[in-house]
């Protein structure tokens, strides 16, 4: 049973009851429309009152069930608001904690609506790329007025309910210490005998010179609203509950809905959504693996990412010890962290008693005696062997059992780290990006010898650290860096052929990322690219690379923080400026090549760079380092800046269609640096069984 039934005097209850937030399921939905149908037929009832249990009114469609049959099974959400709004006896919605989507709809399907405060009211829909499609656009406006509803559906963003007291949409906002139920009741009894029963859909929308008004809201949103139709779309669907009479606004709200349903935005979307959900879950680990309990952490290095590192632990509440070999660096660190929670404080962002908090859980020391009792320790150290060695050892001897021992590693080995102790089931890779207190993902790396319960908790980590947590099997750049790498190459080969940085990243530009390869190269450090290939050079000669890269860090010219990369820079100016002399060196490196240069197509440009990496992603996931194709698309979309509406690489590579993708291979693979493409064998075999990565 998934909605209770009860009497109360003359007066019927019907809760709504399917955890976590009474999701509109199948289930739920039948047993709504039979409280309402028994409730219809009782002559002793006089009136009806819908309401939640546990921790919502209801949090609208039933993620278990999205895009599955059952979702538009009968009773739909439809037939529900149907048979609510259609009753002869009063219907009154009470309303606490989450009225959201198809449950805001419901309430405005009752006749009356009261609530507590502090109620989040919201139509997020648009966040998933579509509008509310069960008379949400409709109702709305007729409760809200026009501006009002248009903000909240374009924006999905929640409303406290105490904001919307003096509207429409509700009878009445509780106090604060009032009983929900018993007022309920007593609202449900005190209207038991009005007729006619007031109906949202009856209402009228009044809003003088509505089409300027209109005009100027589409301008906007749609400048706004990038390559997502959705917002739009919620635009003209709300319109129509000015321009149309209500019957057909409906049938307009549900043709629109039904269209966006159909569009790859939304597709994208809605596999961001479930993607991040199923993110967290491994196979072998199951939900109730216990957990250690993380009170307290410390980070060693307090460099770029420890510092970062460090202020994740600070804003989730758990007190951060940073240990330096040298009071120099760690004065230096510190002095990073206070400076950039200063700049939130200026901004506003963060109130002086968060900030005297913040500073107050962050401690320094150069002395592993005072870590040892911390529950966890992250090592962000020079990305070295021998010093992760060095460090991995000392903590093995300082640590107090139990103590989760994480390194930050972005290439290393970290099974060979693990073996550094004699406690490897207490290793973990927790590779952060950088910035590291912005960036949202956070790579898992999962050891030979990683235990359950540590690979379980850090997972739980992750989720109190506000990052998207992705496990990741051991092997060279693990997920990210690995399928990145074969992005960089191609960009290189790409100069050698007769491309130019500037039209190499203006055409990812187009296709959706933030910054093409060399802007973003620019930004991280011409330098780091050139220390992992001379590494590189040395340990895998078999793989080819485009020397232009060198030539340039030859020149001095390391990115942004030398004034000069690919690019030019100007002070106080993130602007990049093409360099001739660069632009040169790369034309005569293609004649020192024997190359003759051609020009080369924003088309080949983007299947190069965007399949070389669906090309790696597929020996990854064959190699069981990714456990899904969509954790690839979390990484990409959470740690890479791959354009949300493309739904990241793998989703992508599925809209494309892999046949396609792999004939592009096989083409490329006869051109310039061939060898660089070798299919593989589970792309090969998904194009010819004519599947995709995702399904
Ligand atoms: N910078 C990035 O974008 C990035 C991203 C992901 C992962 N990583 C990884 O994070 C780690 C740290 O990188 P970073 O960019 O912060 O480097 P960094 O050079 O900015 O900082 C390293 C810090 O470690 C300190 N240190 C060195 N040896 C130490 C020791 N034995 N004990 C204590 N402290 C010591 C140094 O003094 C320095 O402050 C590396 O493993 C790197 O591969 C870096």
């Amino acid at each position: 049973m998934s909605a209770e039934y009860h009497v109360s005097g003359s007066v019927a209850v019907i809760t709504l009851n399917n955890p976590p937030v009474n999701g509109l399921g199948h289930a739920t939905r039948a047993a709504a429309v039979a409280g309402l149908k028994k409730a219809q037929a009782d002559d002793a009832i006089k009136a009806i009152v819908i309401t939640g249990a546990g921790k919502a009114f209801s949090g609208g469609a039933d993620i278990k069930e999205f895009n599955s049959p059952a979702a538009l099974a009968e009773p739909s959400l439809a037939t529900l608001i149907a048979t609510a709004e259609g009753s002869s006896k009063p219907v009154v919605a009470a309303i606490h904690t989450v009225c959201m989507g198809g449950g805001l709809e419901l309430a405005l399907g009752c006749h009356y609506r009261i609530a507590m405060p502090g109620a989040q009211i919201a139509l997020p829909e648009v966040k998933l790329g579509l509008l509310p499609g069960a008379g949400g656009t409709q109702r709305l406006p007729r409760v809200l007025g026009l501006e009002m509803a248009i903000n909240m559906i374009v924006s999905g963003t929640p409303v406290l309910s105490e904001k919307l007291a003096k509207t429409a949409l509700f009878s009445e906002v509780l106090a604060a210490d009032a009983d929900l139920l018993t007022a309920a009741v007593a609202f449900a009894s005190k209207v038991a005998d009005t007729r006619p029963l007031p109906k949202v859909r009856d209402l009228k929308v009044d809003y003088p010179n509505h089409e300027a008004f209109l005009q100027f809201t589409r301008n906007t949103v749609k400048a706004m609203s990038g390559p997502f139709p959705a917002p739009l779309e919620c635009v003209e669907t709300v319109a129509a509950s000015v321009t149309k009479k209500f019957d057909d606004g409906i049938q307009f709200e549900r043709e629109r809905f039904l269209k966006l349903m159909q569009t790859t935005e939304s597709k994208a979307l809605r596999h961001a959504f479930f993607s991040e959900r199923v993110a967290s879950k491994v196979p072998d680990v199951p939900a109730d693996t216990p957990t250690r309990a993380i009170k307290s952490a410390a980070v060693i290095g307090a460099g770029t990412m420890g510092g970062g590192i460090a202020m994740n632990f600070v804003n989730a509440g758990i007190p951060v010890k940073l240990l330096e070999t040298k009071q120099e660096a760690l004065d230096k660190g510190l002095a990073t962290i206070r400076k950039n929670y200063e700049n939130t404080l200026k901004k506003g962002k963060l109130t002086q008693e968060k900030f005297d908090q913040r500073i107050a859980l962050i401690s320094g020391t150069l002395d592993y005696a005072e870590i040892g009792q911390a529950d966890i320790v992250v090592e962000a150290v020079f990305e070295d062997m021998g010093v992760k060695e060095t460090v991995f050892k000392k903590l093995d001897e300082v640590m107090k059992p139990g103590a989760i021992l994480a390194s930050n590693t972005s290439t290393l080995d970290l099974d060979q780290i693990a073996n550094f102790t004699k406690r490897p089931q207490d290793v973990v890779g927790t590779h952060f990006f950088s910035p590291a207190n912005v960036m949202k993902l956070l790579e898992i790396v999962r050891g030979r010898a990683t235990g359950k319960d540590v690979l379980a908790t850090t997972l739980a980590l992750s989720k109190k650290l506000k990052k998207t947590g992705v496990v990741s099997g051991v092997c060279d750049g693990f997920i990210g860096n690995r399928m990145i790498e074969q992005y960089s190459r191609q960009s290189g080969f790409l100069l050698e052929e007769g491309c130019l940085p500037e039209q190499v990243d203006k055409a990812m530009e187009k296709f959706g990322f933030a910054m093409g390869p060399f802007r973003m190269s620019d930004l991280a450090g011409n330098d780091i690219g050139w220390y992992i290939r001379k590494r590189r050079y040395v340990e895998k000669p078999e793989i080819s690379y485009s020397k232009t890269a060198d030539l340039l860090c030859e020149m001095g010219r390391f990115g942004q923080k030398t004034g000069a990369g690919w690019y030019d820079y100007k002070a106080g100016d993130r602007k990049a400026y093409p360099n001739e002399q660069v632009n040169a060196m790369i034309v005569k490196h293609s004649a020192d090549l024997g190359l003759t240069r051609r020009k080369i197509s924003d088309q080949e440009i983007v299947e190069r760079l965007v399949f070389s990496m669906v090309n790696e992603a597929a020996l990854i996931l064959e190699e069981g380092i990714a456990m899904r194709a969509s954790d690839i698309d979390m990484v990409y979309l959470t740690g890479y800046g791959f354009p949300l509406f493309r739904g990241g690489p793998m989703f992508y590579a599925d809209t494309v269609g892999l046949p396609n993708v792999l004939d592009a291979i096989e083409k490329y693979s006869k051109g310039h640096q061939g060898q660089a493409w070798k299919p593989a064998p589970l792309l090969v075999k998904l194009a010819a069984e004519g599947k995709g990565f995702n399904g």
